[in-house]
């Protein structure tokens, strides 16, 4: 009996932590600052992503690139990619990236 009911509250915590994460404070700096381009879900199916050349994080060659490496492109741009070092820290962009990862699982 009282296993099952930690069996219920480990489950419910688990089925908690994702839905928290994904609401979390990446997730909306995600949609304010690079959704336009890369699109909500990351695959960059919008115009303005195909006019720019712009990746799909869920793309083979995305998922290939090491967290360093996309941690880079974030803070010294790339190409057609801003630049973000001034206007976010070491820790959101961080969190930007593991948010990324979690659109390249999906
Ligand atoms: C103005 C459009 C634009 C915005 C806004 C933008 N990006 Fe990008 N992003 C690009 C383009 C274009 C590339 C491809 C650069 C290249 O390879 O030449 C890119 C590439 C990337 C890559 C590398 C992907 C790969 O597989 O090489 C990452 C990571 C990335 N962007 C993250 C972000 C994050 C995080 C934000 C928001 C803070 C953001 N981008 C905002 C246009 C944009």
């Amino acid at each position: 009996m009282k296993f099952t009911r930690s069996l219920v509250v480990l489950t419910a915590a688990v089925l908690t932590v994702p839905a928290v994460f994904a609401q979390g404070p990446a997730a909306s700096l995600y949609g304010s600052k690079c959704a336009m381009c890369h699109g909500a879900d990351g695959k960059a199916a919008t115009p303005v992503a195909k006019m720019m050349g712009v990746p799909s994080f869920d793309s083979a060659a995305s998922k290939k690139q090491t967290n360093a490496a996309l941690t880079a492109i974030v803070e010294d741009g790339k190409g057609k990619m801003p630049a973000y070092k001034s206007q976010l820290s070491g820790t959101q962009v961080k969190e930007l990236v593991a948010y990324i990862r979690t659109l390249q699982k999906k």
